[in-house]
């Protein structure tokens, strides 16, 4: 594995993989949801290329861009393990310039849910990831469902702007315990741990009534928020939405994605299910 930080250096190594190359974009911290992702490449793939890059434009002010969790060692070693051929950790300073041209998250889908809660977001979001893929220049790039927004507005952006990418959907990793992997989890207390596993709960509860047969979105909604509310310190969002990030009346199998989003103590979780 070869370790490079800046543009140039990664094209030269970049030049010497001929074979399909499958691209693994994160922010570090590694845990098994971004291994999954790596292994799928990894089986999927002749080359595999991993990033590693905090983005500062996709935090917002306020937000723990500085005490964003940086395991840099940890992660190299992670990496090499699974094989990856070139690990990219640029520095901010080799990304970005002043007076970039910028990016637009798309207005409706862009501005909903996580998008509305944290509005310029998605903007900092489609900024890199458009930014890695024409570095990277991967045949496929592998992007968890845990961040089912993001993952949509992503495939849109390769979409609208014909990017020659084939973006693979991977599905969400959660431990023993059914709390979705991320990267924040560190952050949490074994209390709050406990109080986050409400949000895999309530997923778990919507799937029940849907099995038995309850469609109805907003009986579904408040039977979730109910049990939500007892354990998080604040509801940021439920919604039933299809896979175009439509608001749905009924459950559509097939085509629905239930979403939560919620602060337990000062740390904001995400989870989803797609039926
Ligand atoms: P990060 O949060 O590090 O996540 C990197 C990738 O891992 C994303 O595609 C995310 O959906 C996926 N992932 C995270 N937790 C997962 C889990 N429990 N199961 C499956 N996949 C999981 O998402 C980002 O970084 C950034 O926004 C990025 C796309 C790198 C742009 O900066």
């Amino acid at each position: 594995m070869v370790v490079v930080n800046d543009y140039e250096s990664f094209q030269k190594e970049r030049k010497k993989l001929q074979g399909s190359v499958g691209f693994v974009p994160t922010m570090g911290a590694l845990h098994s949801g971004h291994l999954s992702l790596i292994q799928r490449a990894r089986e999927e793939c002749d080359f595999v290329v991993v990033s590693i890059f905090v983005n500062p434009t996709q935090f917002l002010e306020g937000e723990d861009l500085d005490k964003y969790p940086r395991k840099d060692e940890a992660d190299k070693k992670i990496c090499q393990r699974a094989g990856v051929d070139i690990l990219f950790m640029p520095t901010v300073y080799s990304i970005y310039n002043r007076d970039e041209l910028l990016l637009e998250a798309p207005r409706v889908r862009g501005f909903i849910l996580e998008g509305a809660k944290r509005p310029g977001h998605f903007d900092g979001v489609l900024q890199i990831v458009m930014k890695l893929l024409n570095i990277v220049k991967p045949n496929r790039a592998y992007f968890g469902k845990k961040d089912a927004q993001q993952l949509a507005l992503i495939e849109q952006m390769v979409r609208d702007y014909f990017i020659d990418t084939t973006i693979v959907p991977c599905e969400i990793v959660r431990d023993e315990s059914g709390l979705a992997l991320s990267s924040r989890n560190v952050y949490l207390s074994e209390d709050e741990k406990q109080r986050a596993l409400s949000l895999s709960r309530s997923l778990k509860l919507a799937s029940d009534m849907i099995s038995s047969g309850e469609l109805d979105t907003v009986k579904i909604k408040e039977a979730m928020q109910e049990l939500l509310l007892k354990s998080v310190d604040k509801l940021d969002y439920v919604a039933i939405v299809d896979r175009e990030f439509n608001n749905l009346e009924t459950v559509e199998i097939g085509n629905s994605i239930i979403l939560v989003a919620a602060f337990v103590g000062t740390t904001r979780l995400i989870d989803n299910l797609w039926l």
